[in-house]
């Protein structure tokens, strides 16, 4: 049976379900897949963590030469998140010819053609389907199981935090901080959660399955973000009543060479499949020309959904005679442009006084946006609450109509929409 020796960077709650699931597992993965993974080192520094799982003292160290040095360990699995140490350490394994696996999204999306150089010198592996929508085997679906497809869009919900906070939100009216704690303490949200809540997480997520899904370089700068602590319970009610829920979206599509990416809280139609993903789960659509529409749905955070991925990545890895390069995830092409301005629908909530309604009803005219939906209600100060959603259309044209009533306007809200 082949033997896999396996180096563990970290054992916070990713580490500690990988750690669980390769101990509880292993009988059932040597059964199953004739692989035999064994933990030969953690490099941990709290040692109390080490102790509650019952890792071996003489497993433990605090020194990745002592990992990148054992001729016993042929994976080394990362989980410290961000961007350093856990890019020099990886870079120390792949050149000593350890596969990496990684849930790293940020690094990789920062880093990967640093990782690939490495990797292509020494023959290992670089494994990542942790890094994007959890235990849900995207990358997996993206590379092997759609090659007869060219893939002309993605559209997901890639970040298990956020999506958690918007349901609750719209489920239970709970407030923004209660629901954001919450996610915390259930393990969902990274280190520093603004990474979530302002859609880094998300756009490092969908630099990654673009630039697999189109196999061109989708890097992080040519991906529009916005997060989603400007979104109010008041929006999320207002846009559930006209038949629309509220997701933080990653969406990208490629039309001839040209990109678009981005990554925003969004109106969806209540009937669309993603509209009914809930808390941490995740969910991604993906377009492709001869198989059409495929979902794939599943918890996108957490210890064991996470680790499930991992351990996932270094079976595969160990069953590998020769590792997959990724050359076209790493190079710019010179023949891809990136779109500047973008097309969607867009939900503006507008309070105006009765005597400006015209001036604003002029401005969408004068700027060609069409309006599908028209709301107004009165409010307590004598002013109007305008509720638009529009047509499909140029950003940029909002952008420009906004500025023109921007003296006359508050504009409360403005969430792009996807039919
Ligand atoms: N903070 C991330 C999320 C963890 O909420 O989706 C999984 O990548």
């Amino acid at each position: 049976m082949k033997k896999i020796g396996v180096a563990l960077l970290g054992l916070g709650v990713v580490g500690g379900g990988v750690y669980e699931i390769l101990t509880n597992k292993r009988e059932m993965i040597k059964a199953k897949d004739g692989v035999d993974i064994e933990i030969v080192k953690v490099l941990e520094r709290n040692l109390d963590r080490c102790a509650q799982l019952g890792v071996d003292k003489d497993k433990i160290t605090q020194d990745i030469d002592d990992i990148a040095n054992d001729d016993n360990i042929q994976v080394v699995a990362e989980f410290f998140g961000g961007v350093e140490p856990a890019k020099t350490f990886l870079k120390k394994a792949l050149a000593s010819g350890k596969s990496i696996v990684t849930a790293n999204k940020e690094m990789l999306s920062k880093s990967f053609c640093e990782l690939e150089e490495v990797a292509s010198k020494s023959g290992a592996g670089i494994y990542f389907e942790a890094s994007c929508v959890g235990g849900v085997p995207v990358i997996r679906t993206l590379c092997d199981a759609m090659q007869a497809n060219e893939i002309t869009s993605l559209k997901g919900i890639v970040n298990g935090t956020t999506n958690y906070i918007l349901s609750k939100m719209s489920d239970e009216g709970m407030d923004y901080q209660t629901c954001l704690l919450q996610a915390q303490q259930l393990g969902y949200a990274e280190a520093n959660p603004t990474a979530d809540v302002d859609g880094f997480d998300a756009t490092y997520k969908n630099s990654i399955l673009s630039s697999l899904a189109y196999r061109k370089k989708v890097s992080i700068d040519n991906i529009f973000r916005e997060g989603i602590s400007n979104v109010s319970v008041e929006d999320i009610k207002i846009a559930k009543s006209l038949g629309y829920e509220v997701k933080l979206l990653a969406i990208s599509s490629c039309n001839e060479g040209n990109i678009e990416a981005r990554v925003h809280p969004t109106l969806i139609p209540l009937s669309h499949p993603l509209a009914s993903v809930k808390g941490a789960f995740n969910a991604l659509y993906i377009h492709g020309d001869s198989v059409d529409d495929v979902m794939l749905y599943g918890r996108g955070a957490g210890a064991l959904p996470t680790g499930s991925a991992i351990v996932s990545d270094i079976v595969f890895c160990a069953k590998q005679t020769e590792h997959r390069r990724f050359e076209y995830a790493t190079t710019d092409c010179e023949d891809v442009h990136f779109a500047k301005d973008f097309e969607c629908g867009h939900y503006l909530h507008l309070e105006i006084s009765h005597a400006d309604v015209e001036k604003c009803k002029d401005a969408f005219a004068k700027h060609g946006i069409e309006v599908k939906k028209n709301v107004e209600k009165p409010l307590e100060n004598g002013e109007i609450c305008m509720i638009f959603i529009t047509k499909k259309g140029a950003e940029s044209r909002v952008e420009r109509a906004l500025c023109d009533i921007k003296d006359v306007a508050e504009v409360c809200a403005m969430i792009r929409v996807e039919e």
